[in-house]
């Protein structure tokens, strides 16, 4: 949600800006916008509805000023306009922000600031608040302002007489920053600046920071100092490259296989689970009365796959819930409840919230979580980190194999140490899962074939994913897909459960994408395909079969590599996310920016 890039040091500002902005695009790409020091000492703004190349267009070649801001939006408050583009400037201040005010319009009445506005934002309001409550002392008048605003916020601040500096404050939504022999460096995220310095630290919530070319201070609310706790990443400005791919989308899909073993191999020792390295201890794992996983999105579809297996391989009653529901339900949670966690950018402001709530019940929460030293991470008990490395993509892909990995290690533990599973029986699951990046690097080479093969998926309005159990969990992920970069209205299934009135909606040609990999109830999925092939569907089957015999139950098969039913789902789900690109590109779609969507959802 919006993306925000400070700089102020040696270099060039304008560039550092706009690359930034760049690589921060999947938070928000309505508008872009920055804002400089002259050498006059005044501050420049350029900004316009689009994205960043469109802001590239209306910038000064020869700007040389070393200090700025810049943000892309995504619009909340207001539409989509050149006024209400950040940065905004009121008065002495130039002003970025990522979240919403709640109570911006009892600000302009207090303060009495409607004649200073010329934009529908909250954002102009805080700039309006801020220089109107400015005598000389930006910090004394952050911290006043600070005081007067409810909601979320990372701000990046500028006052006209106080060239060279930039003033930042957060409050929910993320801002990390360094100092390097560049200068001083803040973002939203640290694909931002990556290619200046890996190592980074999370601006501290309610931190005013001061940043300078010679160096960076924070200090809290009552003026205490606070000192900087960096971190270093182990990936570098090639991760968060497309790298000779056309999308991210593409890039990340080829990525699982390194992502599943990076994630998986420090958590095995002698084929078995162990999550010494991450100080979570077995006793963590014991006297679980049940699981309850919360999430949003794609990560909460992860977690339904961790369901459909831990409750019927462990049976251990498992619920998923939807983080901005449980965050105001009545949690129904003992100290003997686990809750997991689960989000790659470990900011989403729903499960961060749910997360507080589950944390006064039990002592048992675990995030799993891609991005270290992310709230969701720190305010956990225990953190399972997966190690897809960055996700641009604003369709989620690595992200969601490497969580339900992670779900598949968990369930192994819980297992083994419930007694529920034999060691063997835990070595064999185990050795099964150190296969799945060989499983799914065969299915990615099957890429060209599935393109031809779902051609006509571009022309679909609606389209139906259906299975059962596992291959039921994995559908609901390959219907997101589908819907959010390609634009197609989709569904997902219980196969058995769509003659209770859904079929209704199945006529000659509609898509319906069968996963029949569970064989168990393979037989019944099967009928279930032939109750919507007799009326007209489209049906694209996924199945362990090398061939089908009866040609007549489906239009296109997808044969999958031979795999045990359990690890056979990570097969499917990338054919899924191969039919949901190569429908959007075949639309003629941008599958990295899908249309009112942005990654990292930090407002409610
Ligand atoms: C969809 C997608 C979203 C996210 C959701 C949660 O492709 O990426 O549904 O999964 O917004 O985000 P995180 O995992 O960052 O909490």
């Amino acid at each position: 949600m919006c993306g925000i890039i400070g700089f102020t040091g040696r270099l060039e500002a304008q560039k550092i800006l706009t690359e930034g902005l760049a690589a921060l695009e999947y938070r928000g790409y309505d508008s872009a916008g920055i804002a400089y020091f002259k050498d006059t000492g005044k501050i420049s703004i350029r900004k316009t509805v689009g994205k960043v190349k469109d802001l590239l267009a209306i910038c000064d070649d020869e700007n040389n000023s070393t200090c700025g801001i810049g943000h892309t939006r995504w619009a909340t408050h207001g539409g989509v306009t050149n006024a209400n583009a950040h940065p905004h400037k009121v008065g002495n201040v130039a002003l970025i922000h990522n979240g919403i005010i709640e109570n911006y319009h009892e600000i302009v009445n207090k303060y009495d600031l409607a004649d200073s506005l010329i934009s529908e934002t909250d954002t102009e309001v805080a700039a309006a608040l801020i220089n109107k409550l400015y005598d000389g002392d930006p910090k004394a008048t952050i911290k006043k302002v600070v005081a007067e605003l409810q909601g979320s916020f990372a701000f990046c601040i500028m006052f006209k007489d106080q060239p060279g500096k930039i003033f930042a404050v957060r409050n929910v939504s993320p801002m990390v920053a360094t100092y390097c022999d560049d200068g001083a460096f803040i973002a939203s995220d640290l694909t931002a600046f990556i290619k200046y310095s890996k190592r980074y630290f999370i601006l501290p919530e309610y931190t005013i920071m001061t940043m300078t070319a010679d160096g960076i201070e924070m200090e809290d609310l009552e003026g205490k100092k606070v000192e900087p706790d960096y971190l270093e990443v182990n990936w570098d400005v090639t991760a968060a490259q497309k790298d000779g791919y056309p999308h991210f989308m593409i890039k990340e899909i080829h990525e699982q296989p390194t992502a599943i073993t990076r994630t998986i191999t420090p958590r095995i020792k002698d084929s078995l689970p162990c999550f010494e390295d991450d100080n979570i201890p077995d006793s963590f794992f014991e006297d679980i009365s049940d699981i309850t996983v919360v999430a949003c999105g794609t990560a909460m579809y992860a977690g339904m796959v961790g369901k459909a297996l831990l409750k019927n391989k462990f049976g251990i009653p498992v619920s998923v819930e939807i983080a901005s529901e449980f965050r105001y339900e009545q949690p129904v949670l003992t100290d003997r409840s686990m809750v997991i966690f689960v989000s790659q950018s470990g900011e989403t402001i729903d499960t961060l919230e749910a997360l507080r709530l589950a944390n006064k019940y039990t002592k048992k929460t675990l995030s799993i979580v891609n991005v270290k030293g992310s709230t969701i991470a720190r305010e956990s008990n225990y953190v399972l980190y997966t190690h897809a490395g960055p996700e641009i993509a604003v369709a989620s892909t690595k992200a969601y194999t490497v969580q339900v990995a992670s779900f598949y290690l968990i369930g192994c533990k819980i297992g083994l140490v419930s007694g529920r599973m034999t060691k063997e029986e835990a070595k064999t699951f185990i050795e099964n899962l150190q296969e799945v990046p060989n499983l799914i690097e065969s299915v990615i080479t099957q890429a060209p074939e599935i393109e031809q093969l779902t051609k006509r998926m571009t022309n679909a309005t609606n389209a139906f994913y259906i299975g059962r159990g596992l291959d039921y969990a994995l559908s609901m992920e390959g219907a997101l897909k589908l819907k959010e970069i390609s634009y197609i209205h989709a569904e997902a299934y219980a196969a058995g459960e769509l003659k209770h009135g859904t079929i209704a909606l199945i006529s000659e040609g509609v898509p319906v994408i069968a996963v029949a990999t569970q064989s168990h109830v393979y037989s019944k999925v099967i009928s279930n395909i032939r109750e919507v092939k007799a009326r007209g569907a489209y049906v694209i089957l996924l199945s362990k079969d090398k061939d089908i015999t009866d040609k007549s139950i489906c239009d296109v098969h997808i044969s999958l590599p031979q795999a045990p039913d359990e690890f056979v789902i990570f097969e499917s789900v990338i054919i899924c996310q191969l039919i949901a690109y190569y429908t959007s590109t075949g639309k003629g779609l941008n599958p990295d920016q899908p249309r009112n969507l942005a990654k990292s959802v930090t407002v409610e």
